[in-house]
């Protein structure tokens, strides 16, 4: 924290069009968030920091998204895209607030840290007009280049209208900037659009702070933090990038994880101690995991919560709303959705277990269905503590079955069970003696005669 205050615009009123997508590009996600909700959550948060997004016109869906990131963020809408200086100035009003640093960043620029933001705060409380994000680009192609000079920034010059030189330059401009909010608006009102696709650049801002005889620094960082997506390729780089962050925090917070390379976390994944990740294990959002807890390989969690030295798969499948109490099981080919497993429970083969509830130490056989869904409505399935439900059996909701209750293998329940009763449905068995010899001596006579 600088103690100053600061407003921070994020840009996302670009079309993206090379994403080759009907989605709004600043709404692609990265380990399943959104591009803007990762910049939204580095940006400087608390008293004193206020937040804006600039958003192309209806472009609504980039504003709600927006609003359940930071709820006190403001949106701004840039009826034309004529810049980025003029994206900025699309947010004039929250400028003219007077924060005392103003920070914009651009949507598409998902790895950026919070840290970031604040090393870029600092040169403003030296007396700098202008702090701008610099990094050594391997491929400096169609960045603007940093022209430095004796040590100060003095302007930053477009690919298109770079020279020879200058495109040799591989100091290349992030899109972050750090303006000293008293200047800010007067700066970046200056900009014109004498440049050669007749754009307001943001970046004109070095020479317009020079101009006024104030001065511009260059904070740099690494490359991987300030790529910016403009295509699938990058977004899938980005994807890598950010995966291999994640699974070096997680391995560094004591998570086991077999073979790192191959599993797939979110950026809200929580960890316990003592975890164990098998190799091919996808964490999709919302997903919590308890202390002890073991994921065997190829499964895949979205929204569940695992509870302490719980057991899940290998092959098995926790959709959304699932939670697992301590030292629960669920074995292989086992859907679970909005279903609530208490300690113990065992769910170990070839199963589904839907928009239910089952309490402490119940068994459930391989091959239980719970047949929530009529076509039209969905029902619940409660199962009482320590109830053992024999294989292949189906359970038709609503239906309750009691505690201690036993449902013999193969049934389809339809009525609730009381507490420590046997429910059976199931046909007497016709055996009859000497059948099986008898069909095949018949057929084997028939294939000869013909
Ligand atoms: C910009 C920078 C370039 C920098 C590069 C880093 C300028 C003029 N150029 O180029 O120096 O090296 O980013 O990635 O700033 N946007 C709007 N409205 C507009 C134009 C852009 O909201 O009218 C937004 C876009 O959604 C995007 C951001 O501003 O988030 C940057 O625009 P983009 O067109 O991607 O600029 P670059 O050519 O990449
Ligand atoms: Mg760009």
């Amino acid at each position: 924290m600088t103690g100053r205050s600061s407003l921070t615009i994020v840009l996302a009123a670009g079309e993206g069009t090379r994403m080759r997508s009907s989605l709004p590009k600043v709404l692609h996600q990265v380990a399943n968030q959104s591009l803007l909700a990762h910049v939204l959550a580095a940006a400087p948060k608390g008293a004193g920091s206020s937040l804006a997004v600039v958003v192309g016109p209806d472009r609504e869906d980039v504003a709600v998204e927006a609003r359940r990131c930071r709820a006190d963020v403001a949106t701004f809408i840039q009826r034309e895209r004529l810049g980025t200086a003029h994206a900025v100035l699309a947010a004039r009003e929250a400028i003219a607030a007077g924060a005392e640093d103003l920070l914009i960043a651009f949507g598409d620029t998902p790895l950026i840290s919070a840290v970031t933001f604040e090393r870029l705060r600092a040169p403003l409380k030296d007396g700098a007009a202008l702090a701008v994000l610099g990094f050594r680009a391997q491929d400096p192609m169609g960045y603007g280049r940093l022209l430095v000079e004796g040590g100060q920034l003095v302007a930053i010059r477009e690919q298109a209208d770079a020279s020879e030189v200058e495109r040799t330059i591989d100091l290349c401009n992030a899109g972050v900037m750090a303006f000293a909010g008293n200047t800010a608006l007067e700066v970046i009102e200056t900009i014109g659009n004498a440049n050669s696709k007749g754009e307001y650049y943001l970046t004109d801002a070095v020479e317009v702070i020079r101009g006024m005889g104030l001065t511009a620094a260059v904070i740099e960082t690494d490359e991987d933090e300030v790529r910016g997506i403009n295509t699938k390729a990058q977004l899938a780089e980005a994807e890598a990038i950010m995966q291999a962050r994640l699974r070096k925090a997680a391995l560094e917070a004591g998570v086991t994880i077999v073979a790192p390379e191959t599993v797939h976390l979110s950026v809200d994944t929580v960890f316990g101690k003592d975890v164990m990740i098998e190799q091919y294990v996808v964490i999709g959002p919302g997903v919590s995991i308890a202390d002890g807890a073991v994921i065997h390989a190829f499964s895949q969690l979205v929204q569940a919560e695992i509870g302490k030295n719980a057991s899940v798969g290998p092959y098995a499948r926790l959709r959304p709303g699932t939670s697992l109490g301590e030292g629960a099981r669920i074995g292989n080919f086992v859907e679970t959705k909005a279903a609530r497993l208490e300690a113990g429970v065992k769910v170990n083969h070839l199963t589904y277990i839907g928009d239910s509830e089952i309490g402490a130490g119940a068994n459930i056989g391989a091959g239980t269905i719970t047949c929530n869904y009529d076509g039209f409505n969905k029902a619940k399935t409660i199962i009482g503590a320590g109830a053992f439900v024999g294989s292949n059996s189906s359970l038709v909701a609503p239906v309750r079955i009691g505690s201690g209750a036993y449902i013999g293998s193969g049934s389809v329940i339809t009525r609730d069970v009381p507490d420590d009763a046997l429910a059976v449905e199931r046909n007497d068995v016709a055996t009859k003696e000497g059948w099986g010899k008898r069909f095949r001596d018949k057929h084997a006579g028939l294939k000869k005669s013909k």
